[in-house]
């Protein structure tokens, strides 16, 4: 069987590996670098754009899983940054890239015009990230959870499908980036104002979020507690930042997306939206398997949360149970390792057709198979 390479375009990163191992083999930042003005050719990618980002202009080619319309060049290298970077030819490899939910008909075809065109790829899947990560989990029923860097949604699924009339998908809006940004505000109260000046404070105060920041089980105790609550981070520079209610007020928009003055549903109310407009028979299934990932999930106290805020609204005998898996920042690639295994299923679309049909009628919403359980 050929290999599969597998990537999960993320706006914060790419993950990149083959579908025969268990954990993605490279994870590249999804940045390109210019210089200063803004003016000169992309000059640094991935890593290297990362750690010169004090020097270089960053921007990242993707957001909320789709590539701005004139990033597609600045994409393009990241690609080919994470081909070399992995060490494949993808005329000798199948191909297997995520996409989200809504992906536009026109996105699909710019991606398969650069990899049967500019790569020579064979064989390519496009798929959708949630159900990929469901296939993770094993299951093909259940709410998936996601939430990233710049796109989270809440997707109940049934036996591998979607129904979309039925409004089973919530764009949940709360992201890993709105958490960051509430944090860089809230340390800017203690004095602490890096976050909000330069590209390079932004990332320490993302790196103490990621360290520091949890969930709290009720907001209300936990204000009262704040007090013991306090923790050291020190800087680069040796300085320290000390934190108390910050560590779980930067979380709660998940909670209460007002604070941010943004109109979407909670956390919570989205999972029971999203569960209440399945078939009702459905229900009980969807209910126990409430599955969270992407690297936002991994907020301390997250699972325990929803499940406190989801038994209050739902049924009396729901059985809500919300699975949280090691995996769970990665687990849209481990879904598309999953299905690179599986040669047969009809997600391939294989350098002949494309050369048939063009690439529009490839990528086509009517015709793309973008469903791993179709
Ligand atoms: N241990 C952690 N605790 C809390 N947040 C984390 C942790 N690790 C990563 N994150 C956050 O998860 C987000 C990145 O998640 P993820 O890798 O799923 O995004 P992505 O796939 O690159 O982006 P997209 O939103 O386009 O899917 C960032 O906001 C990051 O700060
Ligand atoms: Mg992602």
């Amino acid at each position: 069987m050929a290999k599969c390479l597998v990537i999960d375009n993320g706006s914060l990163s790419l993950k990149v590996g083959f579908s025969s191992q268990d954990s993605p083999k490279a994870i590249i930042p999804t940045l390109v670098g210019r210089n200063r003005n803004g003016e000169s050719d992309v000059i640094a990618v991935g890593d290297e754009a990362s750690e010169r980002r004090a020097e270089l202009l960053v921007s990242s080619p993707l957001s909320r899983g789709v590539v701005n319309d004139t990033a597609w060049d600045d994409m393009e290298r990241l690609w080919r940054h994470a081909i070399d970077t992995v060490g494949v030819d993808p005329s000798e490899t199948r191909i297997l890239l995520s996409e989200p939910y809504y992906f536009p008909a026109k996105s699909r075809t710019k991606l398969m015009e650069i990899w049967f065109e500019k790569f020579n790829a064979r064989s390519i899947a496009s798929c959708t990230a949630p159900l990929l990560s469901l296939l993770s989990s094993g299951t093909s029923t259940g709410v998936v959870v996601e939430i990233g860097e710049s796109l989270s949604n809440v997707i109940a699924v049934t036996s591998g499908g979607v129904e979309r009339s039925h409004g089973t998908y919530k764009n949940f809006a709360v992201t890993g980036n709105h958490i960051t940004d509430n944090l860089c505000r809230l340390l800017s109260f203690r004095g602490f104002s890096l976050g909000t000046r330069s590209a390079v404070g932004r990332e320490i105060v993302r790196d103490i979020k990621e360290q520091l920041c949890y969930v709290a089980f009720d907001h209300k105790e936990e204000n009262d507690l704040s007090s013991t609550l306090e923790k050291v981070y020190t800087l680069p520079d040796g300085a320290e930042v000390r934190l108390a209610e910050e560590r779980f007020q930067a979380t709660e928009p998940l909670f209460n997306p007002d604070m941010l003055g943004l109109e979407c549903s909670a956390l919570h109310t989205a999972i029971s939206d999203a569960i209440t407009r399945s078939a009702i028979d459905m229900r009980r299934d969807l209910y126990s398997n409430i599955y969270l990932c992407g690297g936002s999930s991994m907020f301390p106290g997250l699972p325990d949360r929803i499940e406190k805020e989801l038994i209050a609204v739902a049924p009396p005998k729901a059985p809500v149970q919300v699975v949280h898996e090691r995996t769970a920042p990665y687990s849209t690639w481990l879904g598309g390792a999953v299905l690179g295994l599986l040669e047969n299923r009809k997600v391939w679309v294989h350098d002949l057709d494309y050369k048939e049909l063009g690439a529009e009628q490839t990528a086509s919403v009517e015709t793309a198979p973008c469903n791993p359980y179709a």
